[in-house]
């Protein structure tokens, strides 16, 4: 059982007001990072930042890591100057002026590193930050549910590996760079042993999985049952309507809504639930080598993807069981209101799994590694191109001999039609037509692919009629296990 102190809660700026962003590490031995803005003369470390729908960002970012970084802001529409994905990562030292409108629907978005070859590395570091976005849907569902002051968490979850009550610096092993550098602890928004106090009424969860490469299935225990919840939203915003689960996939880089009814409750333990994940690889990943791997240092000391057996202490295995945060409920009982029965108007994609404008396979080689469509990820090529405006079906199929990939698409959601060659643990939970899982009803942008699966998506290549989007623009398509992502698991596209 966790213990039941309130977390210190991360604070709140809004994206308008952050004139600076500063990149930094605060301890070099476990090479932990944070990110810090200032509001007036007071420094404010880690903070959640909240933007409304159409506001803007307009700021520096300064990088004072002893390697190059990027922020990019996961899930966002950004022109590629903008997007952070890399191609122009910031030199220890050095500053980027950064500016641009939020265009993205309200729901939970993220921002953390990029910079290739050392993202794994800078997001275990701590380097995650989560931006909250509002909108009209999202005010007119609060206020269905008249959710208390405090009722409405946004929780970013990392699992980091602890041993003998210290974090285990970032320096993973071969086998950790096959399968991803897993932790044994959780962190919710930085803290071990999370634990928050809230009302009886409605509560409202907005999380997101920011493990390196742990899959997690989300579930709440109240005493010996798993606790009903209902999904509202997913990576781009809410769903046309509730569903009501008891558990739910959350890959790296995905994010959920979740709205619980704590009437009767005194307290819910979130727990990741034991599943197979399905690691069906074998042997090893090739050592892939970054030219700017050699020139910089790591953040702690250490190696990476070096050591042939490498300290496992502290890995807990993919899919096992792991208590995440705990929720005391105390205080006076809120009004709890009915969910509504709608949340937001989501568009019908247009296209149909039927015919595919592209397909695309995810395989893995033990000497070329992790492949998309075959090939590594190389940096000065455009794996393709499509028109701005178009809409495609990609039809990607994974491997047999696989394990699971959470793909993940730079600049736009997408929308998952079907699903096929499902098994294990998400074949039990693909309760929606066309093979899907409840999350897939949602806008995404980041998909998992379990082995063996063959996933159809409905992409929409509308990019806004600004200046700053004019000209060919790249963006990125990678898996977001993030030693497969620094492992070149990833290609360049270009919108033209
Ligand atoms: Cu969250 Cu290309 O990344
Ligand atoms: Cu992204
Ligand atoms: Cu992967």
């Amino acid at each position: 059982m966790l213990p039941m102190e309130s977390a210190v809660a991360p604070p709140r700026v809004a994206l308008a007001d952050v004139r600076r962003l500063v990149v930094e590490r605060t301890d070099p031995i476990a090479g932990r990072c944070r990110y810090v803005t200032d509001l007036g003369a007071r420094q404010v470390p880690q903070p959640i930042l909240l933007a409304r729908r159409g506001e803007s960002f307009d700021g520096v970012i300064e990088n004072a890591l002893p390697q190059p970084t990027t922020v990019h802001f996961h899930g966002l529409t950004l022109p590629e100057a903008q997007d952070g994905a890399g191609f122009d990562a910031i030199a220890p030292g050095a500053r980027k002026s950064v500016r641009f409108e939020v265009k993205n629907r309200s729901g939970l978005y993220w921002f953390h590193p990029h910079p290739h070859g050392f993202t794994a590395e800078q997001v275990y570091a701590g380097l995650t930050g989560l931006l909250v976005v509002t909108d009209e849907d999202d005010d007119a569902l609060d206020a269905a549910l008249a959710l208390a002051p405090g009722n409405r968490l946004a929780l970013a979850i990392a699992d980091a590996r602890v041993v003998g009550g210290a974090m285990r610096p970032y320096a993973p092993s071969v086998e950790d760079c096959l399968h991803g550098w897993l932790g044994n602890r959780a962190l919710v928004n930085g803290q071990l042993d999370a634990a928050w106090i809230v009302r009886p009424g409605w509560v409202r969860l907005q999380i997101l999985n920011t493990c390196n490469a742990r899959g997690l299935l989300v579930a709440f225990r109240g005493g010996e049952t798993l606790v009903p919840f209902h999904l509202l939203g997913t990576d781009g915003g809410l769903l046309a309507a509730p569903r009501e689960l008891d558990r739910v996939f959350l890959y790296t880089g995905e994010r959920v809504d979740i709205g619980i009814d704590l009437r009767g409750r005194r307290a819910l333990v979130a727990v990741s639930l034991e599943f197979d994940p399905r690691h069906h690889t074998g042997g090893a990943a090739p050592r892939h080598r970054h030219a700017a791997r050699k020139r910089y240092a790591p953040l702690a000391a250490g190696t990476v993807c070096e050591s042939a057996s490498g300290a496992a202490e502290g890995r807990l295995e993919d899919g096992a069981e792991l208590a995440l945060f705990a929720l005391r409920v105390d205080g006076t009982p809120m009004r709890t209101p009915p969910l509504p029965s709608r949340l937001s108007v989501l568009p019908e994609p247009a296209a149909q799994p039927e015919a595919p404008t592209r397909r695309m396979r995810l395989d893995f080689d033990e000497r070329a590694g992790f492949l998309i469509d075959q090939a590594p990820y190389r940096a000065d090529e455009i794996a393709f191109s499509v028109s701005r405006g178009t809409r495609e079906v990609w039809e990607i199929k994974n491997s047999p001999i696989s394990m699971p990939h959470p793909m993940h698409l730079h600049g736009f959601g997408f929308r998952v039609l079907r699903r096929q060659g499902t098994y294990g643990d998400a074949r039990r939970l693909a309760t929606e037509p066309g093979g899907r899982l409840a999350t897939d009803l949602g806008v995404k942008d980041t998909v998992v692919l379990w082995p063996n699966e063959t996933v159809w998506l409905a992409m929409d290549f509308t990019l806004p009629q600004e200046v700053a989007f004019r000209g060919a623009q790249r963006f990125m398509f990678h898996c977001h296990n993030l030693e497969h992502e620094d492992g070149m698991m990833m290609r360049n596209f270009s919108v033209i």
